[in-house]
């Protein structure tokens, strides 16, 4: 019997430490338009190749299979492949939600067809809504290509949206308010998330630009009218409202974070098929390509998630 995302969850993966493992992020290109100076592409630094369309969907399939049935298409900007809608339409019957992380900037002339394809929801990189710091910090002056992603994702009902907000000490600070207002009037989740140091991020832009999001927590804490704690990393949403309409905005705040690491569900695979237990470390990976391309049969994939998964272990420890 063909397996889909009604078909029961018979063998979901516990890694050492009680995690079950229930999403996974997969890149399918590292290609990117923007060169933010932050970026921490996903943990991955020097692909060797892309896959094709059928590795890729043959991976999410056996990771829907052992229960990691949220699927984040990731990359690079995986808006570059041309096909694009032809990988989520082939995964999601696996899937119980197939959602992409985008840099928006060509989104408005894809959201339709992602829509139709299945897909369910987008996270759109947007780090400044004034034009210069934008391309400050991302190297191109492409802000209102990605306004008009984000109109096409709420009309063609690519929801909840939300907004993926690297906070940056001296550049985008003072645009959170102004970005929480923006999300207000649009309807999308803002998620502000602490810059993280990636090793091959260079520490000298960590040191100048890292920003402590403690004090917007608190006043967010403060003012919202309710706060909702997520399973996935245990993140905290904060409802705040004004004159009647809401703002729905989530911290993402994991460095030195034990509990972050406790709840993380989610595994990776790079755009040149590995599989990456933590974002943060680059010793423990299991490289899937050599088993489909020796044309070995699904245990064999099994089994290397087994290993990837086994290898897992929290990056914060308390
Ligand atoms: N720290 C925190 N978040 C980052 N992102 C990229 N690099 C970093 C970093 N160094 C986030 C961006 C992007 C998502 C894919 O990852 O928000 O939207």
């Amino acid at each position: 019997m063909e397996f889909t995302k009604e078909s029961p969850i018979l063998n979901t993966i516990c890694d050492p430490y009680g995690r079950r493992l229930n999403n996974i992020r997969l890149s399918i290109t590292q290609r990117c338009a923007l060169n933010c100076f932050f970026c921490h592409r996903e943990g991955e630094f020097s692909p060797s190749q892309e896959m094709s369309v059928e590795e890729i969907v043959r991976i999410a399939r056996i990771a829907c299979e052992q229960g990691m049935r949220k699927v984040k298409i990731t990359g690079g900007e995986p808006l570059l492949r041309s096909d694009v809608v032809q990988i989520v339409a082939k995964i999601v019957p696996y899937a119980r939600e197939v959602s992409m992380t985008t840099n928006g900037i060509h989104l408005a002339e894809y959201a339709e067809d992602l829509h139709n394809a299945g897909l369910k929801r987008v996270n759109i990189s947007l780090h400044s809504i004034t034009p210069q710091i934008y391309q400050k910090i991302s190297g191109c002056n492409s802000l209102s290509n990605v306004k008009d992603g984000i109109e096409a994702a709420i009309k063609h009902h690519l929801e909840p949206v939300k907004i993926n907000m690297v906070v940056l000490n001296g550049l985008n600070v003072d645009e959170i308010h102004k970005m929480i207002e923006f999300s207000r009037e649009c309807g999308f989740i803002l998620q502000l998330i602490e810059f993280q140091p990636i090793q091959e991020v260079s520490k000298q832009y960590w040191n100048q630009y890292y920003y402590d999001l403690s004090e917007v927590e608190k006043w967010l804490e403060e003012n919202a009218v309710k706060i909702h704690k997520r399973s996935m990393h245990s993140r905290k949403q904060y409802h705040l409202e004004q004159n009647g309409k809401l703002a729905i905005v989530e911290v993402v705040k994991p460095i030195h974070n034990s509990v972050f690491c406790q709840n993380c569900t989610r595994i990776r695979v790079t755009s040149d098929g590995k599989l990456k237990p933590c974002l943060l470390k680059n010793d423990n990976l299991v490289d899937l390509l050599p088993i489909i391309r020796a044309g070995e049969d699904d245990e064999a994939l099994r089994e290397a998630f087994k290993l990837a998964i086994s290898l897992r272990a929290p990056y914060w420890k308390e």
